[in-house]
């Protein structure tokens, strides 16, 4: 089974509005979860407190689910809620990722996070920032920006070019042509160099330790920073890289710094090639690894560091969900 959470908001408590605004909603999350009605089977509804005049569920029966069964329920008063706001959730009999889906601006029943803001995470490669942040941002339904995906893009651009990444010049000129875009496609970020998508390149290890050693240049980072603060500064989104906390966003809302011994974080990253079927050696890795980090956090420009203010967890022992629930439990705390 699969649960499928939804929302949306009404101009004005009457009828006519939540009829549409609740047909809208779940011919949405029908088409986005390429759902058929007789596989749901059941649909449960809050509203807020200042809906009175029609029943989500009588809606929801109008608008043609006619087997599944309906509840509606009335939430109390929360201060700093939002206003006129059904929301839902459906019970699907088949097992799918969902996806779910706020509209007409209702994203979550609470003013502090409704807004938008931004988390930051930080560490060193293998601390599981990515899978968390990706988790994370996928819970939060807002964005994941992968910004070791932008520095790893323009390691790609100089080794096709011939650029050689420790010269500062040679790199400076790179970056003056440099194309460099991301985009999102059903949530995941692809990467672009011109209009070609090279999201699939990014992860040799030849990328990784280039990309390490392009991002030193005070050219390259600059060029990076400035894109990544614009897309945080129109969206809510999760960011994770080397530098968030301290320097991309030091006023980020909530901060975290990811660490794991380096022989976890090796075995993460070899566990992860050998899935992708790639042959690796472990101990190269591991020595790669430790000259990245060696190497990102001894940098003049922007190194690898935790912020004073982040919240510093330890991932050795954790699984991805206890990360991402401590994550999640650390954010309540603090709003
Ligand atoms: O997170 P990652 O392993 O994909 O990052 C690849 C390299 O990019 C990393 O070794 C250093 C650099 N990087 C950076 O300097 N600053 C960031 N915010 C993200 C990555």
């Amino acid at each position: 089974m699969t649960v499928i959470r939804g929302a949306t908001t009404i101009m004005k408590d009457c009828a006519e509005e939540i009829r549409a605004a609740v047909a809208e909603l779940l011919e949405q999350i029908e088409s986005r979860n390429a759902l058929k009605r007789d596989e749901v089977l059941s649909i449960v509804f809050s509203s807020t407190s200042d809906i009175h005049s029609f029943y989500p569920a009588k809606a929801a029966r109008e608008a043609g689910f006619a087997s599944c069964s309906l509840f509606s329920a009335q939430e109390p008063e929360i201060e700093g809620g939002l206003a006129l706001c059904i929301r839902v959730m459906l019970f699907v009999e088949k097992n799918i990722t969902p996806h779910h889906v706020y509209l007409r601006g209702a994203r979550v029943l609470r003013r502090d996070i409704a807004q938008k803001y931004n988390i930051a995470i930080d560490g060193p490669a293998g601390s599981g920032k990515s899978t968390v942040a990706k988790l994370l941002a996928n819970d939060c339904h807002i964005l994941y920006l992968d910004t070791g995906a932008m520095y790893r893009a323009c390691a790609l651009a100089a080794l096709r070019k011939g650029v050689d990444v420790e010269d500062e010049v040679q790199v400076c000129d790179l970056m003056r042509t440099l194309e460099l875009s991301v985009g999102y496609s059903d949530g995941v970020q692809h990467t672009y160099l011109s209009k070609e998508d090279v999201s699939a390149l990014l992860r040799t290890p030849d990328v990784s330790m280039a990309a390490s050693t392009i991002s030193r240049h005070p050219s390259v980072r600059m060029k990076m920073v400035e894109k990544q603060r614009e897309i945080a500064s129109k969206m809510s989104c999760v960011l994770d890289g080397r530098d968030i906390g301290t320097f991309v966003l030091p006023d980020a809302d909530f901060k975290f710094f990811l660490t794991a011994s380096p022989e976890v974080r090796a075995k993460r990253r070899y566990d992860e090639m050998v899935a992708r079927g790639k042959k690796v050696d472990f101990e190269a890795l591991k020595r790669d690894i430790a000259a990245r980090d060696k190497q990102d956090s001894t940098r003049a420009l922007a190194p690898l560091k935790q912020a004073d203010d982040a919240i510093l967890i330890d991932t050795s022992e954790m699984t991805v969900e206890e990360v991402v629930e401590t994550i999640k439990r650390k954010m309540q705390e603090k709003i």
